[in-house]
């Protein structure tokens, strides 16, 4: 991964560069409406509290679970103790992210969401609110860290989630091959390049016109970027959208030509 100065480097070249979606260049109706409607929707949905009420408690539980490391190279024997404080500080997706994809989730309604990396499941609480009609399938290889996550959804009453355990090495394929169709989806989990593109490609299999593919930490480190690279360049992707902390790819036939956007978030 890359070092804090590294990154701060890269987040001022991209803040810099990336556009605001208002000026010059933004042709496309689909990223404009994107922009206007769901990037920038300041809008407080009464949801946000219910999870965020989730991150404050899970901040404040010093309960130590021990955990398998999954981390980019490390063997899955390893075990880690951490508390919850610090694995919900660590891993899950700030306010700011959770809420996007919520509203993403809440304007495009996929009926299918599959999400790679449930940690506290924080994240797949605001999938699960913003469609609860939809079918929520959420992948986890720590033991401990799903019981806790599975604990949360009881807690928040979120019953359209279903918590798929074991390395998604293991239990990816199975788990698509048994989807209709994966209409959203969110890879945050094993930031590496092979296992990332490998996830992607195995993705592909139940992805339509429709769906939407979201890349976190897509530049954590020069192997996410890569992976980022290839993910961008695949000839079903016809736009994709760089935020920095996530990278949001679709596959809409609209888009005569490929198209990737930068945009201020
Ligand atoms: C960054 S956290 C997910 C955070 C969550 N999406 C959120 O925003 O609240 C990544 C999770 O993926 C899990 N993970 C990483 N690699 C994995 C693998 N190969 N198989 C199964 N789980 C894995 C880790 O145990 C960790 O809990």
């Amino acid at each position: 991964m890359y070092s804090p100065l590294q990154l701060a480097i890269k987040y001022f070249n991209y803040w810099i560069t990336a556009s605001n979606g208002k000026g010059h260049g933004m042709h496309s109706p689909f990223v404009f409406e994107f922009i206007a409607r769901v990037l920038n929707d300041k809008t407080v949905y009464p949801e946000y509290e219910k999870v965020e009420a989730l991150r404050n408690q899970l901040l404040h539980d010093n309960t130590v679970l021990e955990i398998e490391d999954f981390g980019a190279g490390s063997g899955i024997d390893k075990k880690n103790k951490r508390s919850i404080s610090s694995i919900t500080k660590n891993a899950a997706k700030p306010k700011k992210f959770g809420q996007l994809i919520f509203r993403m989730v809440k304007h495009y309604q996929p009926a299918t969401i599959l999400e790679l990396g449930t940690s506290l499941g924080i994240t797949t609480s605001y999938l699960s609110l913003a469609k609860p009609d939809a079918r929520v399938t959420t992948m986890e290889g720590s033991n401990e860290i799903s019981k806790i996550a599975k604990q949360n959804f009881q807690d928040l009453e979120l019953k359209n989630i279903e918590l798929i355990e074991g390395n998604f090495d293991d239990t990816l394929l199975s788990v698509v091959r048994g989807l209709s169709a994966i209409d959203f989806s969110f890879i945050d989990g094993n930031h590496r390049q092979e296992p990332t593109e490998r996830y992607f490609k195995e993705l592909l299999a139940k992805t339509n016109n429709d769906s939407i593919l979201v890349f976190d930490d897509i530049h954590w480190s020069s192997e996410m970027e890569a992976a980022w690279e290839t993910i961008k360049k695949d000839a079903t992707v016809t736009c994709s959208i760089d935020l920095f902390f996530i990278g949001i790819v679709f596959f809409r036939k609209e888009f005569k030509e490929k198209q990737d956007f930068v945009i201020r978030f």
